[in-house]
This record gives C-alpha cells, sequence and structure tokens, in this order.
C-alpha cells in the first residue's frame, strides 16, 4: 500500500486529490498543511480516517519536512500561495512558501530517493492574445506576469534543475483554471456565487473579456494520478480540458443559473498587469498518458457547484466577510489612487 505526502492538502485542489485517491486507490495519505487563511480541516473532514493524516506544518519548514518525507513513498506537492490579487498587494508569503519551499521539498526527496510530483500552473507561460490560434504546450517559454506566476515558474525551474544535476525522480504538471467545491470564496466563480447566495452584487474586473480555460477539478485530479502512475521523470505535462470562456460569460451564466438578471453586477477596476488569455493544449496528456476529462459539460459542473455553495454555507460563510472587507480596502485604494 502506497503512502502518498500531500502538501497543501487543506487548500482546494489539495483536498479534492485526497479525496480523490480515497474513491480511486488503495494508498495512504499524509497532508501536510500550514492552513493558512486558504486552508480548511474541514475540507478532510470525511477522509477516512485509517488511511488519512493530518499534520499542519510549514512546508518551509526543513526538519519537518525532511523527517515526513524520509517515511513517505510519493510526495504530491500543491502547497502555495495560489492567489494572484494578494501577490499583487504583499509578495512575501508567495516567495517563501512557492520558493523556499519548495526548495525544502527538494533537498528532502534528493537526500530519501522519494518520488516528487509538482503542481503548477499555466500562468507560468504569461498570456496570449484573444485572437492567437495557438496554445500553450510543454515547449512554449515561460514568461509569466504575476508575484504569484514568477513564483511557480521558479519553483517549476527549481524542480528541472533538481531532476538533471542531482537526478531526483520528479514530475511536474500545469493546469489551468479549476472550479468545483471547497475552492475559497476569494477566486472568481465561488466569489460570485456566494455573494449572489450573501445578497452582494457580483463583481467583475476591467472589461470582462479576459478568457479562463476552465477545468473541473475532479478532472484535475484524475489526469494527476495518471501521471502518478506513467509520467517519465523530468518530464512536464499540461493538463486542461478545452474550456476557454470568457469572464463575462461565466459571470452571466452563473447569474442565470441562480435565476438572477444577467446584468445584476458591478463592473470594477482591472487587475493591474491582468493577464488576457490562458489556453492548453493537453494533447501530449491524452495521446501518451490516455487520460481525457469526465467534466466537459460546463454548464452542469457549474450548477452542481452552485449547489455544492447552497449546501456547504457553514465551510465558507467564516471566510466570506474577512474576504469581502479585504477587497473592499483594496478597491478603496485602488480608486483612491486613480483620483490623486
Ligand atoms: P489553495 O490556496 O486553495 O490551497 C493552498 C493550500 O496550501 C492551503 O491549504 C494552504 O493552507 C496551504 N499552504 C500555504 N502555504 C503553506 C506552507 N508554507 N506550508 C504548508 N501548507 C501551505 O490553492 P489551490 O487552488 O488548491 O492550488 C493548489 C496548487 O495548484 C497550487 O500549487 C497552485 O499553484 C496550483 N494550481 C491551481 C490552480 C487553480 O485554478 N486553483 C490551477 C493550476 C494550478
Ligand atoms: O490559470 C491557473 C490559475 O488560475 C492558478 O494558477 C491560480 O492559483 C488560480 O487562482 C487561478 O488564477 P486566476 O487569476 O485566473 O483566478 P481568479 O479566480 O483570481 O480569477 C479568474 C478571472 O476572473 C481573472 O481573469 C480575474 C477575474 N476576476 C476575479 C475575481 C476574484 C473578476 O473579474 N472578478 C473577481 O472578483
Amino acid at each position: 500500500m502506497k503512502k502518498i505526502l500531500i502538501t497543501g492538502g487543506a487548500g482546494f485542489i489539495g483536498a479534492n486529490f485526497a479525496h480523490h485517491l480515497m474513491r480511486h486507490s488503495d494508498c495512504v495519505v499524509t497532508v501536510l498543511d500550514k492552513l493558512t487563511y486558504a486552508g480548511n480541516s474541514a475540507s478532510l473532514e470525511k477522509l477516512p480516517r485509517n488511511r488519512s493524516t493530518l499534520v499542519i506544518g510549514d512546508i518551509a519548514n526543513a526538519a519537518l519536512v525532511d523527517e515526513l518525507v524520509g517515511s513517505h513513498d510519493t510526495v504530491v506537492h500543491f502547497a502555495a500561495e495560489s492567489h494572484n490579487d494578494n501577490s499583487l498587494r504583499d509578495p512575501a508569503a508567495f516567495i517563501r512558501t512557492n520558493v523556499v519551499g519548495t526548495y525544502e521539498l527538494l533537498e528532502a526527496v534528493r537526500k530519501h530517493g522519494v518520488r516528487l510530483h509538482h503542481i503548477s500552473t499555466d500562468e507560468v507561460y504569461g498570456d496570449l492574445e484573444l485572437d492567437d490560434p495557438q496554445r500553450f504546450t510543454e515547449t512554449t517559454p515561460y514568461q509569466p506576469s504575476s508575484p504569484y506566476s514568477a513564483t511557480k515558474a521558479s519553483s517549476d525551474l527549481l524542480v528541472k534543475a533538481w531532476v538533471r544535476s542531482f537526478g531526483v525522480n520528479a514530475t511536474l504538471s500545469n493546469c489551468s483554471n479549476n472550479y468545483g467545491p471547497f475552492q475559497h470564496v476569494e477566486k472568481f466563480i465561488p466569489r460570485q456565487i456566494t455573494n449572489v447566495l450573501s445578497g452582494i452584487k457580483p463583481k467583475l474586473y476591467g472589461t470582462g473579456k479576459n478568457v479562463r480555460d476552465w477545468i473541473h477539478v475532479a478532472d484535475h485530479s484524475s489526469a494527476v494520478q495518471r501521471i502518478l502512475e506513467a509520467g517519465e521523470s523530468g518530464r512536464t505535462y499540461l493538463i486542461g480540458a478545452d474550456g476557454e470562456r470568457n469572464n463575462l460569460s461565466v459571470l452571466q451564466q452563473i447569474l442565470e443559473l441562480m435565476g438572477r438578471p444577467n446584468n445584476e453586477f458591478d463592473w470594477i477596476s482591472d487587475r493591474p498587469g491582468h493577464d488576457l488569455r490562458y489556453a492548453i493544449d493537453a494533447t501530449v496528456l491524452r495521446e501518451e498518458l490516455g487520460w481525457k476529462p469526465e467534466y466537459q459539460d460546463f454548464t452542469a459542473g457549474l450548477a452542481s457547484t452552485i449547489d455544492w455553495y447552497k449546501e456547504h454555507r457553514r465551510w465558507w460563510a467564516p471566510s466570506k466577510q474577512a474576504t469581502e472587507n479585504m477587497y473592499a480596502l483594496h478597491e478603496a485604494r485602488a480608486s483612491e489612487a486613480i483620483g490623486s
């Protein structure tokens, strides 16, 4: 029975992945998570106790990481500061967790000869024009725009260097925008759903023309499991499900599914440096590893995500007010800066 260490397993994608492994493997998992504002132990409550353990701790703590890595077969590394807007206001934690934390994990897997799978993002490739026929592939040059994506790019490069220089057994994956249950209310889709549920008008940045390539989190989990089974060390795999949509259309769909007029939202000031479009070409993953996404009906996935937030108010309500207060503060500062 495999022992898998999941870093960041109390966050959105890590928690979904832990549940996925319980259903689709017989492994035991340890979640290592600092429980920052983005981590929620309630997301792990339904994991079977005999196959899962939560260790609350920091991936930048070398001694803790060394001890935990040494007692596992595989590390799947999700832990990160993950929100672009936060990285624009205060990048320090992004450097510490995303860069230094990844370095500590690399040193530990190197010492103990443990397999690593590093979870990354399509944002490392920068952005595309709306009419560009190209999509991101495994050979697209790195060109990150935000402090968040620059730290993720840095962590990817560290992993690649540790493979080449020290023979570490590691794979990487760069995925597009995920949606589904357990996503923090700071992110676009859950923010707008929980705004409607809280009587707050949804907020759309800039022109609303920015395109994201949406994938259901369950498909991200199945792709990572497939890479663990069949991926080759040193290789990068792009994960995406051909889900390009602009923000305005996603927001209007949320409003319609929730029975609200589709113009009942506020246009607000744009994110500085806002990437225009992401698009993933996942041909390698599909053709070489035989993976395919199951949740291709975006409307159905969005409707079930809305139902999940309706049914799990106790999960998200404690962080909603603080998140909206933080957004309001920064929106006010941005307006002042424009006025001055
Ligand atoms: P998230 O913010 O929901 O969760 C991150 C988790 O990491 C939280 O539980 C947090 O407590 C934990 N964490 C943060 N700092 C830590 C530290 N120093 N030590 C231990 N734990 C720490 O993020 P997410 O959306 O689930 O993203 C997970 C990973 O997937 C990230 O690496 C992110 O870059 C990547 N990714 C996310 C998306 C997306 O759409 N959300 C897409 C592609 C890739
Ligand atoms: O592409 C993968 C990335 O997707 C991951 O690496 C990141 O961790 C994840 O957060 C996500 O990044 P984005 O910046 O694309 O996600 P976010 O949910 O913050 O925003 C999605 C789009 O919606 C983006 O164009 C900004 C816009 N937006 C966001 C918020 C929070 C709005 O218009 N209004 C909002 O209130």
